[in-house]
């Protein structure tokens, strides 16, 4: 039997004091800029993490489910279609949907590695040898890193698939999306597949229930990054004085979750020496959550340095998970 020990790695390649100096930068900039915005990813510390679990299970946040649909009947046509040495996963989080390509690229015969991504150590070393036990053919490479400057990868066998699940593609706007595609193309050669999950444009009152749910636990997901500026910073925000929000920005097509002061207030900021005077009705925008059609998404991923191959949605075509190759 083969130890999990030897089939496990885990590379860290944040920089030294990276928390600390890109959540610094991060709300200063941020703060600056009207509207006030906070980069989403500061959401997920161990209890934001926690949350977002809670979402993917509410009745009215769709998309976890959807996806998963897409790949329960699609993963046997990916691993045939891809022959996958490698499956590269970024922002890897939960490995539920994970492990359905997994099944497949093993069951098809041609799967080696593993390879996620994650800025979270802990996480990866949860969830990596968690399939390490459970595939004992497998070699897990995990690394540690923010992926937005670059991707580091080596030398993984090919070819390799890369999986960036989720919808999280819809955290970015238009130019940050633009880059990504670009620093992903840099990364892959031309026998490597991306495989892409992404939300679609759809009634804008189903939209907004996933993201304002009746449990109120998207708004306590919200809140807590006010909590993690707390900690991390010693700010004094109240995250009750803040109203969550989430609104429908029908011009760029996404969901915004906004954090709304119900009254005026000011917030020290102790580590950033900033006190931060806020209106009453003002708000903090916290999340940018970019819904997609076929024809732009195509379009975008073109111009980025990749060809749509294959298209697949669940059966009430809320979501896409979508195959593209290198131009
Ligand atoms: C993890 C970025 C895909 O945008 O739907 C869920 C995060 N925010 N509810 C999304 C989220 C509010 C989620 N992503």
């Amino acid at each position: 039997m083969s130890s999990t020990t030897s089939r496990f790695t885990l590379d860290d390649r944040l920089p030294a004091g990276y928390f600390t100096e890109t959540l610094h930068a991060d709300v200063r900039a941020g703060l600056g800029t009207a509207p006030r915005t906070l980069p989403p990813k500061w959401f997920y510390d161990a209890r934001g993490s926690d949350l977002f679990e809670q979402i993917t299970r509410l009745p009215e946040y769709y998309p976890t489910r959807a996806e998963q649909e897409i790949l329960e009947r699609r993963a046997p046509e990916i691993a045939q279609l891809t022959r996958a040495a490698t499956l590269i996963e970024l922002g890897s989080g939960s490995s539920r949907k994970t492990r359905l390509l997994l099944d497949a690229l093993t069951a098809g015969g041609s799967l080696r590695r593993y390879a996620p991504l994650d800025v979270s150590g802990s996480a990866l070393e949860e969830a990596g040898r968690a399939i390490c036990r459970d595939y004992p053919e497998l070699d897990v490479r995990a690394t540690v890193a923010d992926f937005e400057g670059g991707i580091p990868l080596s030398d993984e066998p090919g070819p390799r698939l890369l999986a960036f699940l989720g919808s999280t593609v819809g955290n970015f706007d238009r130019e940050q999306r633009a880059a990504f595609y670009r620093t992903l193309a840099r990364a892959l050669s031309s026998d490597d597949v991306l495989l892409l999950g992404a939300d679609l444009v759809k009634d804008t009152e189903v939209l907004l229930r996933a993201y304002d749910d009746a449990a109120g636990t998207t708004a306590e997901f919200n809140r807590n990054v006010l909590h993690v500026l707390n900690r991390e910073l010693g700010a004094n925000f109240v995250p009750e004085a803040f109203q969550h929000v989430a609104l429908w920005n029908a011009e760029h097509e996404r969901v915004e979750m906004h954090l709304r002061a119900r009254t005026a207030q000011t917030v020290k900021i102790p580590d950033l020496d900033v006190s931060l005077d806020l209106a009453p009705g003002e708000d903090l925008r916290t999340e940018l959550s970019c819904k997609f059609r076929r024809e732009s998404l195509t379009a975008e991923l073109k111009e980025g340095g990749f060809t749509v191959r294959h298209w697949w949605t669940d059966d009430a075509a809320r979501f896409a998970l979508l195959l593209a190759v290198p131009n």
